[in-house]
């Protein structure tokens, strides 16, 4: 595994021949960042050696290296999802060879159904915290003691500094979030009523199905991490109403240019 990991990451770094500040990891609708970048390679997953491929719409599927905010950023746009069906191992690979490459700061970003009764559709989250709902551990197995150590301490998994410099960037271009706490689930299926509730007492804000197992990974790691979450819909009772992952993506893209504010200058200010 960690001969694989190495040999990917050196495969990427020999293309991209230049250091780089920032990882990116875009959800659902939320691939609009890409615009911003001044891109200087886009490699194809497909290309990349151990590399999974994305299945869905709506995750493209490339690795983007070029510049945003005055930094050499690198970004993915599509994630791997465990309701894909691939191993917690292939979800995050990509965050191993991040971290290999020489890559020490993770932005996250993914779509998710809302459970706190004050947040409304369209809501930018900032991420404080997470709750791990997922079958099965990312970490589960024999410790690669060269990337961390067997029990990694979770206990300031979303980093205060850049969550406190996006909270002032919101502020300063009049832009509306919240911070709370998301619960990463494996899906497929949206939650019922009664599942939506069960989160709600669980203590968390929002729910999604990705972002947990990479930010395990990442945190393993002792990479530095910021999360943001687009609330695509509602879970609060009464006001839950059908779903389709077609209007997640719609949602999500609405509010992705305010999202992609935020990101641009916190990445700016890395
Ligand atoms: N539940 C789980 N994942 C999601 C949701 C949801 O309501 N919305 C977007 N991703």
């Amino acid at each position: 595994m960690l001969e694989k990991i190495k040999a990917t990451a050196t495969f990427i770094n020999e293309k991209a021949k230049r250091p780089i500040d920032a990882a990116i990891i875009l959800g659902s609708g939320l691939g609009g960042l890409v615009k911003e970048i001044e891109i200087e390679l886009t490699i194809p997953y497909c290309e990349i050696p151990d590399f999974p491929l994305s299945t869905i719409d709506g995750h493209s599927g490339n690795l983007i290296i070029g510049r945003l905010g005055g930094k050499t950023v690198l970004a993915m746009q599509g994630r791997f999802h465990y309701y894909e069906g691939y191993s917690m191992k292939e979800v995050t690979f990509p965050v191993r060879v991040m971290k290999m490459m020489g890559i020490n700061t993770l932005f996250v970003s993914n779509a998710s159904g809302g459970l706190n009764p004050d947040y409304k559709v369209g809501d930018i989250v900032i991420i404080t915290d997470h709750i791990n709902f997922f079958p099965e551990h990312p970490l589960r197995g024999k410790n690669m003691e060269e990337l961390g150590p067997r029990f990694p301490d979770m206990s300031k998994s979303y980093d205060l500094h850049l969550r406190n410099k996006a909270k002032a960037i919101a502020l300063k271009k009049g832009i509306n979030v919240r911070e709370g706490v998301y619960v990463g689930v494996s899906g497929p299926t949206f939650e019922t009523p009664a599942e939506y509730l069960m989160f709600r007492h669980l203590g968390a804000d929002v729910v999604g199905m990705s972002t947990v197992p990479e930010v395990i990974v990442a945190r393993h790691m002792d990479m530095t991490v910021f999360g943001i979450s687009i609330v695509t819909d509602s879970g609060v009772p009464g006001q839950i109403v059908e779903i389709s992952h077609e209007e997640v993506q719609e949602v999500a893209m609405k509010a992705e240019p305010h999202m992609t504010l935020i990101m641009k200058e916190l990445i700016e200010g890395l």
